[in-house]
């Protein structure tokens, strides 16, 4: 029988960091002070950090589109990765990524938090690619779905287990300052979803998607399709060979990559999970 592999990671404390973060930047980001004018984009990793991050920026910067010399993890950085100083060194208001759970986020009443949540299946696949790809974040070039699949449902997996960071935050969903959203309701509806955006980020932001121009330059621009180009805007470099960082961008992805097995425990546990929360009608779960 083929020996299963397993992502490796940097070790720090109870988490788990791809190889080449610094755990100094990661301490450092939980003592950053959320701020009144800042928004966090929060999400479990996979399920739509980026897409969000570009429509922020889009609408804070009147439309354009993040220009080809950018990186949108300047823009909009990863709280854990970069650290506070560098959070702090930008000028408000702040777009702030993070992958925490609700508990461990920098909170102050006054603070936005965007939370998009991702249906596990599909999660989980995403999640693969990314940590096959990025080899030297993790050195899994050579990892199989099923290696990584066992990885994802034991929450063996940087950035924890991934029913603790949903279940953390759809608590909050209903709370004045936070905005729950789903990949699954982007992908269906992805104007009504920047327009939610606007009206949650504030008056100043409604008044750039009433302009038809800027509101249908947000649609283009924050489009799967446009976001496949110039991929450099979006993370660091990956291998030409692996699958790029902007993939599929698909409900339902899962399907030609789960077994039967796969599917009933992600299945089970999502149903066990999520009971009596507002978690639990999500998504439909699969037999
Ligand atoms: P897939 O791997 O399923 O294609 P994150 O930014 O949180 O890392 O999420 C990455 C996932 O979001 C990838 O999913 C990626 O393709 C998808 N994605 C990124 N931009 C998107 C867009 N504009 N529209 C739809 N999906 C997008």
């Amino acid at each position: 029988m083929k020996q299963s592999i397993k992502p490796s990671y940097t070790l720090h404390k109870n988490f788990r960091l791809p190889m080449g973060f610094s755990p100094e930047n990661f301490d450092s980001g939980f003592t950053y002070q959320a701020q009144a004018r800042d928004t966090f984009i929060v999400t479990y990793p996979k399920c739509g950090t980026t897409w969000t991050q570009h429509i922020v920026w889009m609408l804070s910067h009147d439309g354009k589109p993040l220009p080809l010399d950018k990186n949108i993890n300047l823009e909009v950085p990863h709280l854990e990765e970069v650290g506070s100083d560098f959070v702090k060194s930008l000028s408000e208001p702040r777009f702030i990524k993070t992958h925490l759970t609700y508990d461990l986020n920098p909170y102050n009443p006054d603070s936005k938090y965007i939370y998009i949540a991702r249906n596990p299946f599909d999660c989980a696949v995403s999640f693969y690619y990314h940590t096959q790809g990025f080899i030297k974040h993790y050195d899994f070039a050579e990892g199989t779905f099923d290696d990584f699949f066992e990885c994802f449902i034991n929450g063996e997996v940087d950035c924890g287990d991934y029913f603790d960071n949903l279940l953390s935050w759809v608590q909050h969903k209903n709370d004045q300052n936070v905005l729950f959203l789903t990949y699954e309701s982007m992908k269906n509806n992805p104007k009504i979803n920047i327009i939610a955006i606007a009206k949650f980020l504030g008056d100043n932001y409604v008044e750039k998607v009433q302009n038809t121009q800027i509101l249908e330059s947000i649609l283009h621009h924050t489009s799967f399709t446009s976001m496949s180009q110039n991929q450099s805007r979006w993370s660091s470099q990956r291998p030409p060979n692996m699958t790029p960082f902007i993939r599929k961008g698909k409900v339902g992805d899962w399907k030609s990559h789960f077994s039967v097995s796969q599917t009933q425990r992600l299945s089970q546990k999502l149903r066990m999970r999520t009971a009596g929360t507002e978690a639990e009608n999500l998504w439909q779960i699969p037999e």
